[in-house]
């Protein structure tokens, strides 16, 4: 936009100045003017007379400059006029001399000179325009000598004596009147050109007295004077006065004459108007004179009336000039006024038309973005409509789900109630076995647990639909968290935790709903006993404070949990009391839990406008603070209860699955169950819930020896102790879990050889795949039936029995034994190398080898137990025993040479050997076998 009317401007501006240099035709001149004095009435009418010329020629600019009958001030003016850049110097010189070297120079410098009424001493200028005023002293002597008669004495008033019509005027005039002897010329002295000098003259010769018959003064200005100046002495006998100039107007010489106070005038032009043609005329190289000279003549009172109509009309005439060119000038600044208008307008206009079309093209541009915006709003509104369809349709969906997730929820709870109670009925009980008892707790424990979930998924519903309402009923605070705390007393005890309850007060009675109370210390007191290390610290602090609650202090009373658990770090801090939030250092699902504890005790905190407040150092331990007002002024009449009859009706708690349970789950399979062979095999079950834990061993304990460990990492320590013929291992584990463990067993030259099951409730075809590739020998997936992993433990244990069996009949392993690892199979390879290496050596045994393999002697001895069901030396015995039933039926050796040759101490010894293997002695060996 801006550009655009930049561009306008200089178009306007450019076509404007096309149409002045059209309108003046050509170049413009510039012409200076330096005149001796402006002051005069010649000068004026030399000057009128000059401007009234110019209007013919609007190419021509005069720049006048006045030097106020100074030559050293002239000097100057020519100067500046020179270096202002003037085409043409039009000089009148005050003095001849002074002024003639700067004329001079101007001229030489190529600028044309027009010298004008006073000469200068030489002839370098281009022209010179003027009287002659030689013939005007000489016309005036003539007239004067014939006046007086040719006798008589005439006062002669010079000009300014260094001037050349003052010395060409008295040349002319004393020329002629000396051509009369009765003529006498007396000398006045200069007046100056000036009036005042003309009557100071005259003055001074009445003074010496000296008569005259006649006055001539070189101008008529000083005559006027010299007759003022007479007429002051009225005793004085008329004198007549002869002047030079004949300017016409009132102060002009012919008035002068035809008033009869001058006798006579002798005209002088002053040439403006010819000065100014001269000058276009050389500037437009246009030929011209060099010497003009200009016409005079004497008036009197013979012509004066004559000169006198012919001057006023020339004078009407120049006047009427003036004003029409005052007129012109007017016509022309109003038209210069109008026309900037008309090119301001013409400007504004364009400005309008383009401002006009910018703002219809921003129109045109708004509206079809307009246009646009409204397709994109529609199709906006098209997805919204869309989206909200979608989101109402998934809200449905939700509201259905979490709908039947409730009522199923609700519907859970009538069974497990009935689950409950029998349970409790059999367990009080005195005829249960021990196994049947554990079973049972473990099912209470269990059914308890699922109960608790259910009721805190429907409490979050509740508050969720904001149907959760407060029965604040006024309760020992203190009193009720102790019962509470008490629930906790037999863990703390089993788990050495010291778990203290400190109380600054006695009693504090608080307006508290007992239920939501109840379930928020529950809930705190599990998370600190499930994050809270055996031997550990747990203390329930209670005290008053004030503090302020929506910015209103009220005194209230603070109920701090504290452990000194694991800790929580900061960036989960935040997030603690969001539903569903999970802490990420709960590895295990059994202490994650349903991250809906916390979220429903903020809530229920929240409905008794009280505070929750949480600080942690990770590693360091934990503190909840729960702060409830006093008084009953925070909550409304309708929250306020006499007494809670349906909480007072039900059980108070139900048992938090803490550790407790799980503690509780860890007592040992009744050993009587098991037998005590020492031949049995040995199994060791990694799975961090002591109840499935429990649950497998019982399934297995009958016919197995069982190790346990609640994950990977324990199960390793657990293996160096004893090495268990068969792990069943669970996949999710905290601390190692069971894909790290198996990768790592499995790479393990020392252990890799112990046939592992993965046991895990991951399903998914690919998550199998992932186990079995970490060299897992069977995958069974949660929930099991204890029978398939019956099944499942006895056939691993006896692939390895037959595969076993087959290597001590064949000294090697099954091709077809997929059981066996390719490290486990490379391994016997290797012995079998090493002892052939050695079979010369009778002293090569366990040790020897051990070294050679690179394991202890206990994990080569293990190893090959494990994979052969023989001992070391079993297992090199026989490898020399059948290089030696080779040697026997091919190398045609003695039994003696092949027994030493095979390292045996003795034929003897090597006989015996051989017959406990073979069945038969050597040489019945060789006598079968040729
Ligand atoms: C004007 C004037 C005239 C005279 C002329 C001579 O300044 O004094 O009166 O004729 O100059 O240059």
């Amino acid at each position: 936009m801006n550009k655009t009317l930049l561009f306008c401007l200089v178009l306007v501006l450019s076509f404007t100045q096309w149409g002045a240099a059209q309108e003046t035709g050509s170049k413009i001149f510039k012409i200076g003017f330096s005149q001796c004095t402006n002051l005069d009435l010649w000068r004026k009418t030399m000057f009128l007379e000059m401007q009234n010329e110019l209007i013919s020629y609007p190419s021509l600019e005069l720049n006048i400059k006045d030097a106020q009958n100074s030559s050293d001030k002239q000097i100057n003016d020519i100067r500046e006029l020179v270096s202002s850049g003037i085409d043409l110097l039009i000089v009148s010189p005050n003095e001849s001399s002074p002024l003639t070297p700067i004329i001079e120079e101007t001229f030489r410098r190529g600028i044309p000179v027009i010298v004008v009424d006073r000469k200068i001493d030489s002839d370098n200028y281009s022209a010179f325009i003027g009287a002659n005023n030689y013939n005007i002293g000489k016309e005036a002597g003539k007239y004067a000598a014939k006046t007086l008669k040719y006798k008589g004495t005439i006062l002669e008033i010079w000009g300014l004596k260094g001037s050349s019509p003052a010395k060409d005027r008295h040349r002319g005039f004393a020329e002629e009147i000396a051509k009369y002897p009765g003529l006498k010329i007396l000398d006045a002295g200069s007046g100056e050109w000036e009036k005042t000098g003309g009557e100071k003259l005259m003055k001074a010769n009445l003074e010496k007295g000296i008569p005259f018959d006649m006055v001539f003064a070189h101008n008529d200005v000083m005559a006027l004077g010299a007759i003022a100046a007479y007429q002051v002495s009225h005793n004085r006998q008329p004198c007549c006065f002869i002047g030079i100039d004949g300017l016409p107007g009132k102060e002009g010489g012919i008035e002068a004459v035809l008033n009869k106070k001058l006798f006579a005038t002798v005209l002088y032009p002053t040439g403006g108007g010819q000065t100014i043609r001269l000058a276009w005329d050389i500037l437009n190289s246009k030929a011209f004179n060099k010497e003009n000279e200009l016409k005079s003549l004497v008036i009197d009172s013979s012509n004066v009336e004559a000169i006198k109509t012919q001057a006023d009309e020339i004078l009407t005439l120049h006047r009427k000039i003036e004003f029409s060119k005052k007129n012109l000038d007017n016509q022309v600044r109003r038209f210069n006024n109008q026309q900037l208008w008309l090119v301001a307008s013409l400007f504004f206009l364009l400005v309008v038309v383009l401002l006009v079309l910018v703002i219809l093209r921003s129109l045109q541009k708004k509206r079809l973005a307009y246009t646009k915006l409204e397709i994109q709003k529609q199709e906006i509104n098209k997805q919204n409509d869309e989206l909200k369809r979608i989101s109402q349709e998934l809200s449905e969906a939700t509201q259905a789900k979490l709908n039947f997730f409730t009522n199923i929820s609700h519907e859970f709870r009538t069974p497990l109630t009935l689950i409950i109670g029998p349970l409790e009925n059999i367990l009080r009980s005195d005829q249960l076995s021990s196994t049947s008892r554990q079973s049972l707790q473990m099912m209470q424990r269990n059914v308890n647990r699922l109960l608790r979930l259910i009721n805190q998924l429907m409490d979050m519903r509740k508050i969720e639909n904001e149907k959760m309402k407060l029965k604040a009923v006024k309760t020992d605070i203190v009193e009720f968290v102790r019962g509470i705390k008490m629930a906790f007393d037999e863990e703390a005890e089993k788990r050495q935790i010291e778990y203290l309850f400190i109380s600054d007060l006695s009693s504090q009675f608080l307006y508290v709903d007992k239920d939501k109370t109840d379930k928020i210390f529950f809930n705190l007191l599990s998370n600190a006993f499930k994050f809270t290390s055996d031997s550990g610290r747990i203390e329930i602090r209670i005290s008053n404070k004030k503090m302020k609650f929506g910015g209103k202090e009220n005194l209230a009373t603070i109920i701090e949990v504290a452990d000194n658990g694991r800790g929580i770090p900061d960036t989960e801090v935040p997030f603690l009391f969001q539903p569903f939030y999970q802490a990420q250092q709960a590895e295990s699902i059994s202490t994650k839990g349903t991250g809906l504890g916390l979220s429903l005790s903020k809530s229920f905190i929240d409905l008794h406008k009280g505070q929750i407040s949480v600080s942690s150092v990770l590693h360091e331990g934990t503190s909840f603070s729960v702060c409830f007002q006093h008084g009953a002024k925070h909550l409304e009449q309708s929250e306020i209860v006499e007494t809670d009859a349906e909480y007072e009706r039900t059980e108070k708690n139900i048992p938090a699955a803490t550790s407790q349970e799980m503690n509780t789950a860890q007592s040992k399979i009744p050993k009587a169950n098991k037998p005590a062979d020492k031949n049995s095999q040995t199994l060791l079950v990694i799975e961090d819930n002591a109840d499935v834990r429990l649950f497998i061993t019982s399934c297995l304990a009958d016919q197995y020896q069982i190790m346990e460990a609640a994950n990977g990492k324990e199960a390793f320590d657990k293996i160096d102790e004893q090495e268990p013929d068969l792990i069943i291992c669970d996949v999710m584990m905290p601390v190692m879990n069971g894909l790290e463990f198996t990768k790592k067993l499995k790479s393990d030259i020392r252990i890799c050889h112990i046939p592992i099951i993965l046991l895990t409730a991951r399903t998914s075809h690919d998550q199998k795949i992932e186990g079995l590739e970490t060299g897992a020998d069977s995958y069974i997936p949660k929930p099991f039936n204890s029978n398939h992993l019956r099944v499942r433990v006895a056939k691993l244990i006896e692939n390895r029995q037959k595969i076993r069996k087959h290597y001590q009949e064949n000294l090697q392993i099954p091709s077809s034994a997929s059981d066996v690892s390719q490290l486990d199979a490379n391994f016997l390879k290797r012995c079998n190398q090493l002892v052939e290496l050695n079979i010369t050596n009778s002293e090569y045994g366990v040790e020897e080898l051990s070294a050679e393999i690179g394991l202890t002697r206990v994990h080569v001895y293990r190893k090959i137990k494990h994979l052969t069901n023989l001992t070391v030396s079993e297992f090199i015995r026989n490898i020399k025993l059948k290089k030696a039933a080779l040697l026997l039926t091919t190398s045609g050796k003695s039994v003696s040479e092949i027994a030493y040759e095979t390292g045996f101490s003795s034929p003897s010894y090597f006989s015996k050997c051989f017959k406990d293997y073979y069945k038969l002695s050597p040489t019945e060996f060789v006598n079968n076998n040729s």
